[in-house]
């Protein structure tokens, strides 16, 4: 396949439905994974895959645990990098940007839309903490099973989203010989993207 300037929406995240779509299509499992990367102002990197759960003009949405490692990053230096690999299509897309909370309203709603299973895990589990054993995650998982057998689940205070807001995309895709295309958009003013080719 190839990609060629002519093919791309002038807005990224329309170019990035148009992708998204096809990769719902083309990839079985878990199209909407992408690797996240944050840092620590002092410029430590980590990285680790997460679930795309929306996307709009507005930014890119996934959901986590407020205590854990990647948050402790983006609350001192809240930007961050995804990138979204489609082996069936070859193809992958980068994205940039800040990053701030969702609103208490979406995390809520998002929230409500979960399994119960998973509503008691994200109580159960202080991400990226040190725990003594299996155990003791399996037992609290129990406990709170049992608390809240006959009730609705209230999201925990510490679980909610966050969403990058993008500045630089790029979508590259796979040609032979290592002749990649690769285009990125760089916003330039309120949605005004530029344009440019990259070599591979
Ligand atoms: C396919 C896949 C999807 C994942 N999705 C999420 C997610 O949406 N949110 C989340 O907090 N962790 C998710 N995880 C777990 C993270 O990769 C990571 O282990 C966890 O968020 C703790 O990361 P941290 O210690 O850097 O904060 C996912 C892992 C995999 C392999």
């Amino acid at each position: 396949m190839e990609l060629s300037q002519n093919d791309l929406h002038s807005d990224p995240v329309e170019q990035f439905r148009r992708w998204f779509d096809e990769a719902k299509a083309a990839v079985p499992l878990l199209p909407e994974c992408m690797i996240l990367a944050t840092a620590t102002k002092d410029g430590e990197v980590s990285a680790r895959a997460v679930l795309l759960k929306s996307f709009d003009e507005h930014g890119f949405v996934f959901f986590t645990n407020y205590d854990s490692r990647k948050s402790a990053q983006l609350h001192e230096n809240p930007r961050a990098a995804l990138t979204f690999w489609w082996p069936q299509l070859e193809r992958q897309v980068r994205v940039e940007g800040a990053v701030v909370r969702t609103t208490e309203e979406e995390s809520d709603e998002y929230f409500a839309s979960r399994p119960r299973g998973s509503q008691i895990g994200a109580w159960a589990s202080e991400q990226s903490k040190v725990i003594a054993g299996r155990g003791d995650l399996d037992a609290r998982f129990e406990e709170l099973s049992a608390t809240y057998h006959d009730r609705e689940i209230p999201r925990p205070p510490h679980w909610g989203g966050y969403r990058v807001i993008p500045i630089r995309f790029e979508f590259w895709q796979s040609r032979a010989d290592r002749l990649h295309d690769r285009f990125q958009y760089l916003l330039r003013d309120a949605n005004d993207w530029v344009i440019e080719r990259l070599s591979p």
